[in-house]
């Protein structure tokens, strides 16, 4: 027996532990649209990146600063490199902000339900957490958001689980009336209309995060990054582990971000799928919330949500469930291949028939 008491901070032995969701082995079989994965393949430029990787480098540290994929990712978005931090995904940048900016008696803001990795982290640094509700139709809380007045206020846009984003204006009112630092977690923007990144240039409390492993196809690789002020990026440097993005990433992050042409080509079958799939649940009776995302939160008819989670899962389909107020009569289902999609209102109209 440990010492709990003795050896672990009181808050960190008083939460919960975070969830993500289920991971089958390697190489089964189900049809996967739970963690909101592409269901395409990373790019061609990616794999030759691979095969051209010279493993003997391995032996080395990795560029502490990822000074190649800053470079790329700062050409695609035409801001300064030193506008640019990289992580271990965009979770690690969130860890870093966290760090840096959160405390006992210190507040952060979010809408929610959102991300619940916010919760989270914020749990670990024992601040004190303000969780504004959305309203019934995911409407963004700007101004209770606002007079909240945290160190720290996330935005998830589009947010997770709703698949919803909000007018920009909206973004950039709650900036304006925000003294602390605004984060606005772009992770699923590849699937959006657009992006809050005009905004970091004019609001120097903006930081808006990125990841590869939502439009880049890459979340196994683990790379995300923050776009910001290089003011507040020298902040989070302070914070950030020796050595956050491994030789491997750095390489192939950086030739994904050189092909922005095969990303946005995968973006736009998502999106395609996305608006048969939400035709498709409609028809079968679902309400479904308008998504800027490659995932789609819908109601079943019957809010009957538990039992369909399980008669899909039963069927070699995993989609996903919360089990918490407000979200236990719907299910978070990521758009897959139109062939995936098929199969899923395939065993939702037996399960249905049933
Ligand atoms: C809103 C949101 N932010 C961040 C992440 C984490 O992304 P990454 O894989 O870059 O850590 C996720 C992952 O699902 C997410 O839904």
């Amino acid at each position: 027996m440990i010492d709990e008491e003795f050896m672990f901070r009181e808050n960190i032995r008083a939460m919960p532990p975070y969830v993500p969701g289920e991971q089958p082995a390697a190489g089964s079989q189900v049809i996967k649209l739970n963690t909101n994965e592409n269901p395409y393949p990373p790019s061609p430029a990616v794999a030759q990146a691979l095969r051209s990787f010279d493993i003997s480098s391995l032996r080395l540290y990795s560029d502490p600063f990822s000074k190649a994929f800053r470079k790329a990712a700062a050409d695609v978005l035409d801001v300064p490199e030193d506008w640019i931090l990289a992580g271990n995904g965009s979770d690690d940048l969130l860890a870093m902000i966290v760090l840096a900016c959160l405390a006992p008696g210190r507040k952060v803001v979010y809408p929610s339900p959102t991300y619940v990795l916010y919760r989270t982290l914020a749990q670990m640094q024992d601040c004190d957490i303000v969780e504004v509700p959305f309203d019934d139709d995911y409407n963004l809380p700007v101004g209770e958001l606002i007079s909240a007045g945290g160190a720290v206020t996330f935005v998830a846009r589009p947010n997770s689980p709703s698949g919803t984003a909000w007018p920009l204006e909206q973004i950039e009112q709650l900036a304006r009336g925000t003294r602390g630092l605004l984060v606005v977690d772009e992770a699923y923007v590849d699937f959006a209309q657009d992006s809050a990144i005009d905004l970091v240039r004019q609001l120097a409390n903006v930081v808006v995060l990125r990841t590869l492993s939502k439009g880049y196809s890459l979340a196994g690789l683990r790379l995300g990054f923050a776009v910001g002020n290089p003011d507040v990026l020298g902040m989070l440097n302070k914070v950030k582990d020796s050595y956050p993005v491994d030789s491997l990433a750095n390489c192939l992050g950086t030739a994904a971000m050189r092909d922005q042409a095969y990303k946005n080509a995968n973006a736009k079958k998502v999106c395609q799928s996305r608006q048969r799939l939400v035709e498709s649940l409609t028809e079968r009776g679902f309400a479904v919330y308008p998504s800027e995302s490659n995932f789609v939160l819908a109601r079943p008819g019957d809010g009957n949500a538990q039992g369909l989670y399980q008669g899909l899962k039963d069927r070699g389909i995993l989609v996903r469930y919360f089990k918490e107020p407000r979200l236990d009569d719907k299910l978070r289902i990521t758009v897959g291949t139109p062939q995936q999609n098929e199969a899923l209102m395939n065993a939702i109209g037996e399960i249905v028939r049933r």
